[in-house]
């Protein structure tokens, strides 16, 4: 999960380990460890063809899941590899590039908003008979429950090759909840829905932004087959934002100081959406 990514260097390498026969990718005979940056987690290491983090008592609800969503034909998701002789979880590396903040303008395209819908409504769709009795999930689950929610669906848990999304990764917490959550968040990280002074978003006038959250809410319809309300997205949006300020100063308060700031951020993004929101929904209706 990301709440705000830093720009660093991509990799640093550390030493290196040699895998045990019960490794998933034992047949490498010694593979480098490479620390994963970008996410705000932390903790994601590339071996090979695998990335390892930390396991918890959602790991094998999440394997679950991801196997589930492969075989509803959903190759875009990370194979789950199982666990690792330390006892972390293993899924495929996805190749290809993970745009980082600031984020390469090619990320506006309609083509991306688009294809990012018809994702998501797959996965929704995908997910919505994804057994969840004796689940375990890092995230509680949010009412009404529809289909499991992503969580994070946002482009830098994205996979791009030539500009063509490709993949999405950062399923840890994911958990079950309503269409329109995973919508929300989607459209506030790509339409985007930040107040102009978030430099996170694109510089763009609220009447542009009104036509493509109604371009995301139609791909997303037409591909997953379910009517969104487009209105409804908004007040979800200015509630995840809400949620994920809470979230981040109890993070801030724990000793991640670096994520203070972000909280006022996010704050101040709901109350953009607020304040506009007859110009996004008017346009979009
Ligand atoms: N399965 C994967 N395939 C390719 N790259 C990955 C994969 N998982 C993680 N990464 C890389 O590691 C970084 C951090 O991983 P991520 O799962 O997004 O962690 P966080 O929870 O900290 O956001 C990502 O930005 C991406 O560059
Ligand atoms: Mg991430």
């Amino acid at each position: 999960m990301l709440l705000k990514v830093e720009v660093g260097v991509p990799y640093a390498v550390i030493p290196f380990r040699m895998l045990s026969m019960s490794d998933p990718d034992a047949g490498a005979a010694m593979a480098q460890e490479e620390v994963l940056s970008g996410g705000n987690m932390g903790g994601a290491v590339r071996v090979g063809v695998s990335v390892r983090r930390r396991s918890g008592a959602w790991s094998s609800t999440i394997q679950r899941l991801l196997r589930h969503l492969r075989r509803h034909g959903l190759e875009w998701v990370p194979e789950p590899l199982g666990r690792d002789r330390d006892g972390r979880d293993s899924v495929s590396y996805l190749a290809g590039e993970v745009p980082q903040y600031p984020l390469p303008d090619w990320i506006w395209s309609e083509g991306v908003l688009i294809d990012a819908a018809r994702h998501l409504a797959q996965l929704h769709a995908a997910g919505a008979d994804f057994d969840t009795t004796n689940a375990s999930w890092q995230l509680p689950a949010h009412e009404p429950v529809e289909v499991i929610c992503h969580n994070d669906f946002a482009p830098y848990n994205m996979v791009f090759v030539d500009g063509r999304l490709t993949g999405v990764i950062d399923w840890d917490t994911a958990s079950p909840g309503p269409r329109v959550w995973d919508l929300a968040y989607l459209a506030y990280r790509l339409v985007p829905l930040t107040d102009p002074a978030n430099g996170d978003g694109l510089d763009s006038q609220v009447d542009e932004r009104a036509r493509r959250l109604r371009l995301l809410c139609d791909a997303y319809r037409r591909y997953h087959g379910h009517e969104v309300d487009t209105a409804a997205v908004l007040p979800a949006t200015v509630q995840r934002l809400y949620d994920l300020a809470d979230f981040t100063q109890a993070r801030a308060d724990a000793g991640h100081e670096d994520l203070r700031s972000h909280v006022g951020l996010y704050r101040r993004d709901a109350a953009w959406i607020v304040a506009h929101t007859e110009a996004l929904t008017g346009a979009a209706g």
